[in-house]
């Protein structure tokens, strides 16, 4: 009974590889060029290490070219520009991911404005957010977009339906909201210092959890029947190992809600699955060809 509730990012995001590997096929044959995505990364934030060693193996995997940048910690701004601004260059990058958090003495908007937008794999760029907000097409960051896809393959029809997005972050909680209204959900952002998220949460028909707070989100908050989708990718100590753990409690939201993506092996999957979507589409702009129908890939 539980089973069906799940939500199997793990086997959906495989599916997806395997189409942008057929498709990254087609479009070298035809090109005789291979799409490349550039990764930066600053520092040694161990989180961020381990996120981008799993985004290289799917890039490779999927049989697109790496290109790979590591930077001390105390690399400059300018530096890190004029990388960027090299990588924009480039005939063999199609994609460019700067790797977020950045150290604290660089401005990490000043470094994200500074990637071409057709090269923004990651959507943060302020044009690709403006499109998004509009409704146009544009480049969309790949975590919220990974969770649109689970919505749309559990054939949910949002219209109507209240959705709750728990963080409000420029890279999933405000773009989420964007897709959601897409979706024609009424939707909420809650946050640090809304006073009343329990409640909000008890009424809503689909919870985003994307706050970074280990199992924040309680069985009792869950209305029956709720659509749970959790972000969070947390880790902690429990009966003497480290485990990871979303930002909801997994086994007690369970109860009420009719689907939940798991942690590991829901959200998480997806990010780096819509990464290669996003690389994808871009190279088939980049090499001039007919864009590729991306409903076909999501089918
Ligand atoms: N840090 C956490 N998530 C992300 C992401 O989706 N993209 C980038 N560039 N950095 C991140």
């Amino acid at each position: 009974m539980n089973d069906t509730k799940i939500i199997d990012g793990k086997l959906i995001s495989s599916q997806i590889r395997e189409k942008i590997r057929f498709y990254g096929d087609k479009l070298k044959d035809k090109t005789n060029k291979t799409p490349g995505l550039a990764v930066v990364l600053v520092g040694e934030n161990p989180a961020s290490k381990v996120y981008v060693k799993n985004k290289i193996e799917k890039t490779k995997e999927v049989g697109f070219n790496s290109i790979e940048h590591r930077l001390d910690e105390s690399v400059s701004e300018r530096e890190l520009l004029s990388l960027v601004n090299d990588l924009n260059n480039d005939e063999k990058v199609q994609g460019i991911l700067v790797q977020l958090p950045l150290p604290k003495h660089i401005n990490s908007d000043k470094v994200l404005d500074a990637i071409i937008p057709i090269k923004d794999v990651d959507g943060f760029h302020a044009e690709n957010v403006g499109k998004l907000w509009s409704g146009l097409n544009s480049l969309v960051p790949c975590t919220p977009l990974g969770c649109s896809i689970l919505l749309k393959k559990i054939n949910q029809d949002l219209s109507g339906k209240s959705a709750v997005i728990i963080g409000r972050s420029n890279i999933v909680g405000k773009p989420m909201a964007a897709l959601l209204l897409g979706m024609n959900a009424t939707v909420t952002i809650a946050h640090s210092r809304t006073k009343n998220i329990r409640e909000l949460v008890k009424e809503s028909d689909i919870l985003i959890a994307a706050v970074g707070i280990a199992e924040m989100v309680k069985g009792d908050w869950i209305k029956k029947g709720c659509i749970v989708i959790d972000v969070g990718i947390n880790r902690i100590e429990r009966n003497g190992k480290n485990v990871l753990v979303g930002d909801v409690d997994y086994q007690e939201c369970l109860k009420n809600a009719s689907r939940i993506t798991p942690v590991p092996g829901g959200v998480g999957p997806m990010t780096i699955a819509c990464l290669l979507l996003n690389t994808l589409f871009t190279s088939y702009i980049q090499f001039g060809e007919e864009s590729v129908d991306l409903t076909s890939i999501l089918d």
